[in-house]
């Protein structure tokens, strides 16, 4: 159900958004994450291999908290939920996307920065909103303002988007955050290179950060 998937998620607090180019790297990857302690992920929807890799994931990881991410048009949202996708996010909102996630019974994040934008998610029924990009949209400072006319709301976000080492922890402290996400655990080049050790490192340095 869409309620454990998104708890699981915030229990484990940062989400990896990893750009993949081969597929064959996506199990691997998984692998390490898990190993690492931080079994979850969000395939971005922007390159060639993003599906074929949510599949084998799927395929082989059943448990993993496997997401799709950058899912802007409906059809992506029903083949990221055909691939095996266990949850979904974009970094905007649409109203067609989320009816989409809807009827593939697929726990959907969508995005907004602004006051009307949030409004709109929760209009659609979304709590749980990505809040990007982050950094360029006043980061705390505006996740904390936000709080005042959408806290009641039970709002939160997941700040993607220059979210890095140096912050995440400011950014997990503030109440209407439920996790943050971020490309620096397995960043594009340390995955076309198979650099697990690397990329292992940096997962288990952020898992268990949850306060
Ligand atoms: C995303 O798609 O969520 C962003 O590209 C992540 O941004 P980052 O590279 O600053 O972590």
């Amino acid at each position: 159900p869409e309620s454990d998937v998104l708890t699981a998620i915030e229990a484990l607090a940062v989400v990896p958004v990893v750009e993949i180019d081969d597929a064959a790297a996506a199990v691997p990857l998984a692998h390490t994450l898990s190993e690492a302690g931080l079994p979850v992920v969000e395939v971005t929807f922007r390159t060639p291999a993003a599906r074929d890799a949510v599949a084998a994931i799927a395929a082989e990881l059943p448990d993993f908290l496997l997401g799709a991410g950058t899912l802007v048009l409906p059809d992506m949202v029903s083949a990221a939920a055909d691939a095996g996708a266990r949850f979904g996010v974009s970094p905007g909102f649409s109203g067609a996307c989320v009816a989409a996630a809807e009827k593939a019974g697929l726990p959907f994040v969508p995005g907004a920065v602004t006051p009307s934008e949030v409004g709109a998610c929760l209009e659609a029924g979304a709590r749980h909103i990505k809040f990007f990009p982050a950094g360029a949209y006043g980061g705390i400072a505006t996740l904390k303002a936000l709080d005042g006319p959408f806290g009641w709301t039970g709002a939160r976000f997941m700040p993607t988007g220059g979210v890095r080492p140096e912050n995440v922890g400011e950014y997990l402290a503030l109440s209407n955050v439920f996790a943050v996400g971020g490309t620096w655990i397995a960043p594009r080049a340390d995955i076309a290179a198979g650099r697990w050790d690397v990329i292992g490192e940096r997962a288990r340095a952020v898992a268990g950060l949850r306060p």
